[in-house]
């Protein structure tokens, strides 16, 4: 039978095992995603295993990345699915928070990054970096890893991270990814 990756549901959770890896000096890669998961992100999930001894991949459909008129309920979900397929690829724990633990009651801090976030994307989509710099904001300060990997494919939103991670001095290398 296929072992899943252990799954966690909270920051506390989350916090713990890492802590134990830290304890061990192992260093961590994670790999943040919206769920659905295909082989780009699998691909994705490999080289963060090349990177660190520990993976952890986040499973999170952020709202905050979706205009009223775009359908946040209408995104695939499958996370028996996505468990089965990070069986394989090296990934140790799966992070999938509830909102409330991204967004605790009374959040309301918003990042916004602005000179690359201009233009092409967000054209058409004009809050959407807003939303993905400030979950991947609270992202990396949860899991707290030595790496990230993002997909080349989201070429703009790979440079307002690199941008973000270097503006705020959050201590974690951004590799891009084909
Ligand atoms: O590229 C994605 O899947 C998302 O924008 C990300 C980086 C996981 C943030 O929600």
């Amino acid at each position: 039978m296929t072992q899943h990756p252990e799954k966690v549901t909270t920051a506390a959770a989350l916090k713990e095992r890492i802590a134990v890896w830290r304890k061990d000096g192992e260093p961590v890669a994670f790999v943040p995603t919206m769920g659905a998961l295909h082989d780009g992100h699998l691909s994705l999930v490999k080289l963060a295993k090349q990177k660190a001894d520990r993976v952890v991949v986040s499973i999170f459909v952020n709202p905050r990345q979706f205009a009223p008129g775009e359908d946040l309920d209408a995104y695939p979900r499958d996370l028996a699915g996505d468990l089965q397929k990070l069986a394989d690829p090296g990934c140790d724990l799966v992070y999938v928070p509830g909102v409330g633990e991204i967004y605790p009651p009374g959040f309301c801090t918003r990042i916004n990054v602005g000179g690359v976030s201009k233009g092409l994307c967000s054209t058409t989509r004009p809050h959407f970096f807003e939303g993905v710099a400030t979950v991947v904001t609270r992202l990396l300060m949860q899991v707290t890893p030595d790496v990230a990997v993002f997909g080349e494919k989201d070429y703009q939103q790979l440079l307002v991270i690199k941008r973000l991670v270097s503006d705020l001095a959050l201590p974690v290398e951004i590799i891009g990814a084909p």
